[in-house]
């Protein structure tokens, strides 16, 4: 059993990477904690609330987090993701609340309390992390592996032509994370670029008429409606959601050790992930990078176990 706390800003890829979480008998979901990214964090703190509701989870505790990067200023992406992150998806206000602790306690205390066990999650920016750490560093020695969605090794990033959002957004909570000295994956654009789902094989849940598998359908339906004509995509990147695979299933992806650093001081390069690899490495390396996925079997499992569990 992979006990996982979901660090997330959701988001469209965030909310298919929830309901992936809640239809995987192999992944018990500790607790969401939010944070401000694709919109900001009351958004991201309702929405989910809302998915949780949705598919019947009320029991997952929900921990809101930072609303603002720690040195920058707050930046969404709304033009991705929709005025309310989840691409004008309108979901009945949650009856659930978030509980009163903050999402760094709940992320301190979780690892703190059950050492070895937890997997922690970050699919957004990296804020609550790096506060965690400064707050509580045992909990490098005490989780057991951070496995993020972020950076852009050897390709091209999504917001700038050199960085990859959640860690434009806040790269120096990235720096902090990346230099913890613990047991990280990173999921980089590398990978999470090869994992396309098209229309046709949304179509697929169309049959359903659940709450969980039409909301998939409704949010899709923005990005490729509106979303991808205008920007000249065809296919949704499922970011978030091959990050939470790489938690309980590993070998869909390939990896290699690497030094990754970000860069703070570029003025035209802030926010980039530079990767060392093979003989470039001098420093131990900080982080397994994603190199490689198997796609097409990865979508698979995603359609099969959503349609499984909420179709
Ligand atoms: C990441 O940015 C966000 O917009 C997505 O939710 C994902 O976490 C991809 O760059
Ligand atoms: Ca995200």
């Amino acid at each position: 059993m992979h006990r996982i706390i979901l660090d997330t800003d959701p988001g469209i890829d965030d909310a298919l990477a929830l309901f992936l979480a809640l239809s995987s008998p192999d992944v018990r979901l500790e607790a969401i904690t939010t944070v401000g990214g694709n919109v900001n964090v009351d958004l991201t703190t309702y929405n989910a609330l809302a998915l949780l509701e949705l598919a019947g989870r009320t029991d997952i505790p929900v921990a809101r987090g930072s609303n603002r990067p720690i040195v920058r200023q707050p930046m969404y992406a709304e033009h991705v993701h929709g005025d309310n992150g989840l691409g004008g998806l309108q979901l009945p206000e949650p009856q659930i609340k978030a509980i009163d602790s903050h999402a760094v306690d709940v992320i301190i205390e979780k690892i703190m309390a059950s050492p070895g066990e937890i997997t922690l999650v970050p699919i957004g920016p990296l804020t609550n992390i790096a506060l965690a750490l400064r707050r509580e560093p045992r909990i490098a020695q005490s989780v057991r592996e951070v496995v993020i969605m972020g950076g852009a090794l050897r390709v091209p990033g999504n917001t700038t032509p050199s960085a990859e959002f959640n860690i434009y957004v806040d790269p120096h909570a990235a720096h902090i994370v990346l230099h913890a000295g613990w047991p990280i994956r990173l999921v980089s654009l590398d990978t999470t670029m090869q994992a396309e789902l098209r229309r046709e094989q949304v179509e697929m849940l169309a049959s359903s008429e659940s709450p969980v598998t039409v909301a998939i359908r409704q949010m899709l339906a923005y990005y490729f409606d509106v979303f991808g004509p205008q920007n000249g995509v065809s296919a949704f990147h499922m970011h978030d959601p091959l990050c939470l695979v790489a938690a309980f299933q590993p070998d869909l992806i390939n990896w290699e050790p690497s030094f990754v650093d970000v860069e703070l001081h570029g003025t035209l390069t802030l926010g980039e992930t530079v990767a060392y690899f093979g003989p470039l490495i001098t420093q131990s390396p900080n982080v397994l990078a994603s190199v490689g996925v198997d796609a097409g079997r990865f979508i698979q499992l995603f359609l099969q176990r959503i349609k499984e569990r909420f179709a």
